[in-house]
């Protein structure tokens, strides 16, 4: 039996996510087997037990088939001593589980056109898909730290490095992607400056030639894809960069999309001799401390997320689908949560957001 562990975490992750397990059980209901745990996680968990993150919990996180994660990061972790926070422990997850594979679809979601702040006419029929890679990187590259210099000033530090494998397995991601799609990919570095992105390039040119060479592929520099993403978003079809790039270009991408509160994430590890393939599915947004506890937050990144887990994980695509089409549907109806609001009419709050969809399903 597949086993699903749900992290609610911080902020509006305990709004967002009530909202994820109701569809996810409507699909239990569905025909589609899976079993579905749940635990405490950063806040939460320091306030019932002491601890950011108790034994038994790892231990699940280890375990589970698929992670579906809330989100991370609150004020309150100022109250907290620093020993009991020196671990940033989604980072860990994905280091351990070896989570390189990042995928972020970004579309723009018909009859939203006008929640961007871009014309409807630029965003209009968007879908991409962003593989970031993310267990390397500038993100987790050593040496690291702050440093003291003798005459008494600090320096702060941090490494941006890639081996030919690491390139070459979040490469692949992309490519056989693309297959499933346009068969288009779009490298994006910055090979033009630095010495990591040289050997980034090479890789990916030579992994296309030898293994992939049916894909169309393009290069682009980072700055530059910025720019095109907000020019001619369009445009592309597979993106594949570096962790700290991605993580950038992901969030100006959402604009694309109309709200950081639409978009969803997966994030998958290497395929076992099983088949299987450790992963966590989050909203790419964070944990939105400015508007949690008000019911005001958008489930749908979360929801979407758990449309990926059911194509990616539990390898059920026609269900998938018929998710993203229920959510189409209810944003096409003008449900609407506050981010993603038409002007001059009423808006709905997190649940009433959740219910739309499992009314829809
Ligand atoms: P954020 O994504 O939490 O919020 C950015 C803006 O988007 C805010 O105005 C927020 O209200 C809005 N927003 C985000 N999600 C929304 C939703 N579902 N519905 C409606 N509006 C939404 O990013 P921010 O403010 O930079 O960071 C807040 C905290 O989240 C920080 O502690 C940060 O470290 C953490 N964070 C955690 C991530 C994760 O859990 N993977 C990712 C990004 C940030
Ligand atoms: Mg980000």
């Amino acid at each position: 039996m597949f086993n699903l562990l749900v992290l609610p975490g911080d902020g509006i992750g305990p709004e967002i996510m009530p909202e994820v397990k109701k569809i996810a059980h409507w699909f239990q209901r569905h025909g589609v087997d899976f079993t579905l745990d749940e635990e405490l996680y950063g806040i939460a968990s320091w306030k019932a037990y002491k601890t950011l993150m108790r034994d038994e919990t790892w231990a699940k996180i280890l375990a589970a088939d698929a992670i579906l994660f809330g989100a991370t990061g609150s004020p309150e972790y100022a109250a907290i001593p620093r020993e009991y926070q020196r671990e940033d422990w989604l980072l860990r997850m994905r280091r351990e589980l070896d989570l390189f594979t990042n995928l972020r679809p970004i579309r723009t979601t018909p009859g939203m056109e006008d929640a961007s702040t871009l014309r409807p006419e630029i965003v209009g029929g968007t879908d991409m898909i962003l593989v970031r890679e993310l267990c390397g990187g500038l993100y987790f590259g050593s040496p690291r730290g702050i440093f003291e210099n003798a005459d008494g000033s600090r320096r702060g530090i941090n490494s941006l490095v890639y081996t030919t494998s690491e390139i070459e397995r979040i490469g692949r991601a992309a490519f056989a992607l693309a297959r499933s799609r346009k068969s288009r990919v779009c490298n994006v570095d910055k090979s033009n400056v630095l010495e990591v992105f040289m050997l980034w390039r090479d890789t990916i040119v030579a992994l296309h030639a030898r293994e992939y060479p049916d894909i169309e592929l393009t290069h682009m520099y980072v700055d530059n894809c910025a720019m095109q993403l907000v020019r001619a978003p369009r445009q592309f079809d597979v993106i594949v960069t570096e962790n700290l790039f991605g993580d950038i270009l992901s969030d100006c991408a959402a604009m694309v999309a109309g709200s950081l509160g639409m978009l969803p994430s997966a994030s998958l590890g290497a395929v076992d001799a099983k088949g299987r393939r450790k992963a966590l599915y989050e909203p790419i947004h964070g944990s939105a401390p400015d508007i949690a506890g008000k019911s005001l937050a958008n489930p749908c990144g979360a929801i979407l997320s758990f449309a990926l887990c059911l194509r990616y994980s539990l390898d059920r695509p026609d269900e998938a689908k018929h998710l993203e089409d229920a959510v189409d549907r209810v944003i096409a109806r003008g449900v609407r949560t506050l981010d993603i609001a038409q002007a001059g009419r009423a808006t709905v709050s997190t649940s009433q957001m959740g219910d739309a969809i499992l009314a829809e399903l």
